[in-house]
C-alpha cells in the first residue's frame, strides 16, 4: 500500500541513529560526497517560525525554507549538515524528543504531510439502527469514574520502568492483562490476550468485545503500555506517557462492560508494546491486520491525556489522522460534551501508534492533552509521575468521556430501540430550609424509547401522588419531579419537569414506591431503615449509582451525594 514503504524507512532509520530520542532524525541521509546535500524536513506549523529563525537563510538567493504546507505541517528545506545541530536545538528548546522528520526527496516530504491513506469514507448507517444510541451514550457518560483512572495510572507507573526489553516491562503487560481479565469476568463475548512480538520480550495486550451484529468489523482504541527514560536516572514511571492513555481506555472498557450495552461491531482495546522505540508493537499489529484485510471502522490513539498544558481541553491532531473522522469526532464532542474546548494541532511526524494504522489505510484519530508546544515537560524522564500530574485525573476524565462516546458511536448500539424500564434514580428527602420546599425525586428511563408515566403513582409511608397524564420519561434520560415548583427553582436554579408530584418525604425511615397505571410496583427505595442504612442530610440526596445497570434493589445500588437534579 502507498505510504507503507515510507514509514518503514522512517522507522528503520530512526532506530539506527544514536540520538537519545527515537524520532529526532528520521529518513535516510546520504553521507557520500563532499558537498552538503539538500534534505527536506517536515515539522508542525506552530514551530515553523522558530525553526526558520534557528536555521537562518537556506541560501544566498533568499529562497524561503518553507516549500509546502498541509494538514497542520510544513515541508522545509535544509542542508544535511544542519540536522545534527537542529536536533540538539530541538531538544534544548522544547525539551522534547522528536519534532521533525527528514526526507530524502521533496516528493517524500510532501507525501508525508499530504497523503491521507487512512482518510477513508464512513458509510452512513440506516437511521432506524441509530435510535438507541444517544440514550446509551448519555446513560453511560456519568458512570466514567476518574478515581478508577487514577488507580490504573498508579498501578502502571509503580513499575520502575515499562521499557520494552525489561522484565518489569513484561510484568506491566501481564498486570494489564490481569486487570482487563477482571473487567471481562463472566462475559463469554469478551476475550483478553497477550499479543507476543518476536523481536523483544514485552507483549502487547488486547481485549476484544465481540460485536453482536457485525463481529468482523472493528473499532480500535489504544495506548502504549511501554515507557522510556532518555534523560538519566533509573526510573521511567511514564505516568502521563502513557499510563494515562492506557488508564483512560481501560475506564472506557470498564463502563461499557459494566453497562452491558450491546454493540453491533467488535471493539478492541489495545495496550501497545514498544512504542517508545519506534512504534514497533503497533507497527506489527497494524501490518498484520492489513495483511489479513481486516475491516477496521476506526482507530483512536490515546497517548498522554492527563496534563493540562493549554487552554483547550482536548487537541485533535491533524497529521497521520483521518480528516473526516477528526471532524466527526469534533462534532461528537459538541453533541455530548459541549463544555469541552476543542482545538487542533499537529505532531509534525509519526509520533505515536496511530501512524502505522494510518499508513496501512485505516482511519485514525488522536485526541491529545495539549497543543504540541505545551505538552507535559517531564515525559521520558523519572519525573513523569502521578505527583507531577497533581495526583489528579481531572484532565484524563474528559478523554475517557470522549473515548466512550466515540467507541459507542463507531461500534453502534444494537437492539436498544426496545423500551427500557423506569427506575427511581435520585431522592432528595431532607431539603435544606423549608422542608417540603426542595424535596425532589428523579426517574430514569433505561431504554431507547420514551416511556409514558401518566397515571403512575409515587407513594411513601404517608401519602401518594399521581403523575399527570401525558408525562414522559425521555429515552435514556431523567424526569425531575418536585414537591413545589418555586422552592425547587429557588434552590437549584432550574425548573422541575413536573411539580406537586412528590409526596412529603420523611427525614427518617421511609420507603418510596413507584407504581404504574395498573398499580404494579415498578421500583422501590428506602432510607434510614432496616436493611437500608443510608442517610442523606439537608442538601444531599441518595442516588442510584448505575441507573442503567442491573437492578438488585438493595441499598448497595445507592450512595449519598450533594443534591443535584438533572
Ligand atoms: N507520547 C509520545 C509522543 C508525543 C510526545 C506526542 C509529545 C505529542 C507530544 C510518544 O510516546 C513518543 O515519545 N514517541 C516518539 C516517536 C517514536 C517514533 C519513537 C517521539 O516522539 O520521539
Ligand atoms: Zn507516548
Amino acid at each position: 500500500m502507498r505510504g507503507r514503504g515510507h514509514l518503514a524507512v522512517v522507522l528503520g532509520a530512526a532506530l539506527t541513529l544514536s540520538f537519545a530520542c527515537g524520532s529526532t532524525v528520521v529518513g535516510e541521509v546520504d553521507d557520500e560526497g563532499g558537498d552538503d546535500p539538500t534534505v527536506w524536513l517536515t515539522v508542525g506549523d506552530p514551530v515553523v517560525p522558530a525553526v526558520d529563525d534557528f536555521l537562518g537563510p537556506f541560501s544566498d538567493d533568499g529562497r524561503s525554507r518553507v516549500v509546502d504546507s498541509a494538514n497542520g505541517a510544513s515541508v522545509l528545506l535544509a542542508h544535511e549538515s544542519e540536522l545534527k545541530p537542529l536536533a540538539a536545538w530541538f531538544h534544548d528548546t522544547f525539551h522534547r524528543c522528536g519534532g521533525f522528520a527528514t526526507h530524502e526527496s521533496l516528493e517524500a516530504a510532501v507525501d508525508a504531510i499530504t497523503a491521507q491513506p487512512g482518510d477513508t469514507g464512513q458509510p452512513d448507517e440506516p437511521a432506524g439502527l441509530l435510535a438507541g444510541e444517544p440514550a446509551a451514550i448519555k446513560r453511560m457518560l456519568p458512570a466514567i469514574d476518574k478515581t478508577r483512572i487514577l488507580a490504573t495510572i498508579m498501578g502502571l507507573s509503580s513499575f520502575s520502568t515499562r521499557y520494552y526489553t525489561s522484565s518489569t516491562g513484561v510484568d506491566a503487560a501481564n498486570w494489564l492483562r490481569d486487570r482487563w481479565t477482571q473487567l471481562a469476568a463472566g462475559r463469554s463475548d469478551v476475550t483478553v490476550a497477550l499479543f507476543p512480538h518476536a523481536g523483544w520480550a514485552q507483549p502487547s495486550v488486547m481485549m476484544t468485545i465481540r460485536g453482536q451484529d457485525l463481529p468482523d468489523e472493528y473499532v480500535v482504541i489504544g495506548g502504549h503500555l511501554d515507557s522510556i527514560n532518555v534523560t538519566g536516572g533509573t526510573t521511567a514511571p511514564g505516568a502521563d506517557d502513557d499510563a494515562s492513555g492506557v488508564a483512560t481506555l481501560t475506564e472506557v472498557a470498564r463502563v461499557i462492560l459494566a453497562d452491558g450495552v450491546k454493540l453491533r461491531r467488535s471493539v478492541v482495546f489495545i495496550g501497545y508494546a514498544a512504542e517508545e522505540v519506534g512504534l514497533r508493537g503497533s507497527n506489527e499489529i497494524a501490518d498484520q491486520w492489513a495483511a489479513e484485510s481486516r475491516n477496521v471502522r476506526g482507530v483512536m490513539q490515546l497517548d498522554m491525556t492527563d496534563y493540562k498544558g493549554s487552554a483547550a481541553d482536548i487537541v485533535l491532531f491533524t497529521d497521520y489522522t483521518s480528516a473526516t473522522m477528526t471532524d466527526a469526532l469534533q462534532n461528537l464532542a459538541g453533541n455530548y460534551l459541549p463544555e469541552l474546548v476543542i482545538s487542533r494541532d499537529a505532531c509534525g511526524y509519526a509520533c505515536s501508534d496511530h501512524a502505522p494504522w494510518f499508513q496501512n489505510g485505516f482511519p485514525t484519530v488522536l485526541p491529545f492533552e495539549s497543543q504540541m508546544e505545551e505538552y507535559n515537560p517531564n515525559i521520558h524522564s523519572s519525573g513523569d509521575t502521578l505527583a507531577f500530574l497533581g495526583n489528579s485525573t481531572d484532565h484524563a476524565l474528559k478523554f475517557a468521556r470522549l473515548g466512550l462516546a466515540w467507541v459507542v458511536q463507531q461500534a453502534r448500539v444494537f437492539g436498544t430501540t426496545a423500551p427500557g424500564v423506569v427506575r427511581i434514580a435520585q431522592v432528595a428527602y431532607d431539603a435544606p430550609g423549608v422542608e417540603g420546599y426542595g424535596e425532589f425525586v428523579e426517574l430514569y428511563n433505561t431504554g431507547g424509547a420514551a416511556i409514558d408515566v401518566g397515571g403512575w403513582t409515587l407513594s411513601d409511608n404517608l401519602q401518594s401522588r399521581t403523575l399527570r397524564a401525558g408525562t414522559q420519561v425521555p429515552a435514556g434520560g431523567w424526569l425531575t419531579l418536585a414537591r413545589n415548583a418555586d422552592g425547587f427553582t429557588a434552590l437549584y436554579g432550574q425548573a422541575p419537569d413536573l411539580a406537586r408530584s412528590v409526596p412529603p418525604l420523611a427525614n427518617t425511615a421511609d420507603t418510596l414506591t413507584l407504581r404504574n397505571a395498573s398499580s404494579t410496583v415498578v421500583d422501590q427505595v428506602s432510607w434510614e431503615t432496616t436493611g437500608w442504612q443510608i442517610t442523606a442530610g439537608p442538601g444531599q440526596s441518595i442516588i442510584r449509582t448505575s441507573p442503567g445497570g442491573a437492578d438488585s434493589n438493595t441499598v448497595s445500588d445507592w450512595s449519598v451525594v450533594t443534591a443535584d437534579p438533572h
